[in-house]
């Protein structure tokens, strides 16, 4: 099958078989298909489209195009989730506790920040000695002995998307709804999960800016999981101002732990339980959503939730004293300045995107993947849209290591939170269930 046979079927506008996509795919994986054929046959892809079979396909090939984890041996429906990203999303670090500490196994394989978007791995990294380097039979043991392991993508799970999202990358070709669902998906279903929950954000501080196209996303995703014999289900998210109050890599551990203990901010636990019930309910440890509910409070309540997160940072070689103490074991910046109200009103807006930009000029996220983190620097105590403030009241506080990144962070966070007078009504943070 001659590459630029298949190139010219689909720039024509046909639908691909199963054999045709394989061939691409196995053409990006062993590299029988030059940068300039893969690149071609995106751009067709991007222009033309793909059936909900061509997705289908497309997915299950690059899933193949390396190992799948085989978790056959962990007892119980094994049930991940994935945020599509946004700013102040913590959510993986308590929703993973609080679901192994209700009886259904986690496996999950997460990504890290880039641009405007955190990530899990760097939040658990700033954990000392927190490891998400495992091996594929590490981390099944690990979800076998502890019900959760949290780690990094390794080089054998779909390496295909490795090669074509570079790609991607630098041929305009990353906003594609077949490729990212693709790419996505590929990854979830290679982790050997039986279940998985979809967290697609929309808004500012999302990939996907509107509603329609996030629902899109979630529909061939959901699609494409159930089509593989998966349950999955997918929340739509608000993504408009960020989710909770902290932004950084430490500080969201520190957040992350205050809702271990039901303490976290009201947005973060509305969407931590969303997701845990989902994943309940679909794990088989919950007939419907309001006993799924129950439970999760009660492994909140009865300290089992932290517990378990304490165990998992145990197995991963990390100093489960966090849950107890997370100040001293977290690396702290070397200032923390708050910035502080002008004047009275009511807080009309958060841009997701100005703080996330901010968080980043403090050096918490990475412009480009080569780029290092910084653990401890970041935002804390952001005021939440609709909340009233006094003259001189905190509206945010700074954790930064040097006093430009400081000011620049400082003028960013400044333009970006609206002081007014009118009453502002708050969209619902889940706008939709799919699946
Ligand atoms: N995240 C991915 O993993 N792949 C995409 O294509 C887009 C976002």
């Amino acid at each position: 099958m001659f590459p630029q046979h298949v190139i010219a079927l689909k720039r024509d506008g046909r639908e691909l078989s199963p054999a045709e996509i394989e061939a691409f795919v196995r053409g990006a994986t062993d590299g029988s298909w030059m940068d300039y054929q893969l690149s071609a046959m995106l751009m067709a892809i991007y222009l033309n489209g793909m059936t909900a079979d061509e997705v289908a396909a497309y997915t299950e090939a690059m899933m193949n195009s390396g190992v799948v984890a085989d978790l056959s041996d962990v007892p119980g429906i094994k049930v991940d989730k994935h945020s599509t990203g946004g700013v102040g999303d913590k959510v993986s670090l308590p929703l993973a506790a609080m679901v192994t500490a209700c009886g259904v196994p986690v496996p999950m394989i997460s990504g890290r920040g880039l641009g405007h978007s955190g990530g899990t791995l760097d939040k658990l990294e700033s954990i000392p000695g927190f490891n998400v380097n495992l091996s594929l039979p590490d981390y099944a043991k690990q979800v076998a002995q502890v019900g959760c392991a949290l780690i990094g993508q390794t080089k054998d799970l779909a390496p295909s998307d490795k090669k074509l999202y570079a790609l991607r990358d630098v041929t305009a070709t990353v906003e594609c709804i077949p490729l990212i669902c693709g790419s996505i998906m590929s990854k979830k279903l290679a982790e050997g999960i039986d279940a998985l929950v979809l967290d697609v954000k929309f808004g500012r501080g999302a990939f996907m800016k509107e509603i329609e196209a996030a629902r899109e996303l979630a529909s061939t995703m959901v699609g494409i999981g159930q089509a593989m014999g998966k349950g999955v289900r997918a929340l739509l998210t608000a993504m408009d101002q960020p989710l909770g109050r902290a932004v950084g890599n430490a500080v969201e551990v520190v957040e992350s732990v205050a809702c271990l203990r039901g303490e976290g901010p009201a947005d973060l636990m509305e969407v931590t339980y969303a997701l845990g019930e989902e994943m309940l309910v679909l794990g088989g440890a919950a007939d419907d959503i309001a006993s799924a509910r129950a439970k999760l409070e009660g492994v909140i309540a009865d300290g089992s939730a932290a517990a378990k997160f304490g165990e998992i940072i145990a197995a991963q070689g990390g100093d489960a004293a966090v849950v107890d103490d997370p100040a001293g074991v977290l690396p702290a910046a070397r200032q923390t300045v708050p910035l502080v109200a002008a004047k009275a009103g009511i807080v009309q807006d958060v841009d997701a995107m100005e703080v996330a930009l901010a968080a980043l000029r403090l050096g918490a996220g990475r412009a480009k993947a080569e780029d290092n983190v910084n653990p401890a620097v970041g935002i804390t105590g952001l005021v939440k849209v609709g909340e009233t403030v006094a003259e001189g009241q905190p509206l945010a506080v700074i954790h930064a290591d040097d006093d430009e990144s400081w000011a620049a962070a400082e003028v960013r966070l400044r333009e970006c939170i609206k002081i007014g007078d009118t009453t502002v009504a708050t969209p619902p943070l889940i706008a939709e269930r799919i699946g």
